[in-house]
């Protein structure tokens, strides 16, 4: 598969057969995250890899909506970023996460991003206080989100090339 085709065929996943990840996948969507790029070359990342179906549970149900795929999934990536290392620890985090995800789809596995950052429970507790409750990381950890992994158990259309919004590109000049 090459780049073209791993960008159309992302699509994000909610639900999973109960097949495991290899080790060689797990490493692979690692491996990507660990060479993804980062302001100044901190790389000051954190990931925490969930395959434990008690922990999958407790982090779907880290926030009020929007993350029961994570208690289906076979495994899941929560990425942080160690705060007092970089000012910019959202941007760095997110490329991290999503170029898992492009990984994940060129192993044909399927992956969604349950947003953590500003999300938590109805009682205002915030995702990232449930979080640290359950895995006691410390404050200037700040978790973005958790991507889910695993063998899609439904199909999903690629990208549609009819839907692409080139009316949001323009060409040495704004409009
Ligand atoms: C910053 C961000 C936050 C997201 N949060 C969630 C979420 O909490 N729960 C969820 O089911 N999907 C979440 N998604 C997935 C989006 O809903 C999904 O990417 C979007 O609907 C486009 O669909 P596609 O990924 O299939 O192209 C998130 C995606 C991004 C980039």
């Amino acid at each position: 598969m090459d780049f073209r085709d791993i960008v159309s065929k992302r699509r994000s996943i909610r639900k999973f057969t109960d097949e495991e990840l290899t080790p060689d996948q797990t490493q692979a969507i690692l491996r990507a995250a660990l060479m993804s790029p980062t302001s100044k070359s901190t790389r000051a990342w954190r990931f925490i890899v969930i395959d434990d179906k008690d922990l999958l549970r407790q982090v779907a149900q880290s926030k009020n909506a929007g993350a029961d795929f994570v208690n289906d999934a076979p495994l899941a990536v929560i990425v942080l970023m160690d705060t007092s290392l970089t000012d910019v620890w959202v941007e760095d985090a997110a490329i991290a996460a999503v170029t898992m995800q492009y990984q994940a789809t060129e192993l044909g596995l399927g992956s969604c991003w349950a947003q953590l950052r500003l999300r938590g429970q109805d009682d205002g507790t915030s995702a990232e206080e449930c979080l640290r409750d359950i895995f006691q990381f410390p404050e200037y950890l700040k978790p973005l989100c958790v991507i889910a992994f695993g063998h899609p158990a439904i199909e999903r259309k690629q990208q549609d090339e009819s839907k692409l919004k080139w009316e949001t590109v323009s060409i040495n000049k704004f409009e």
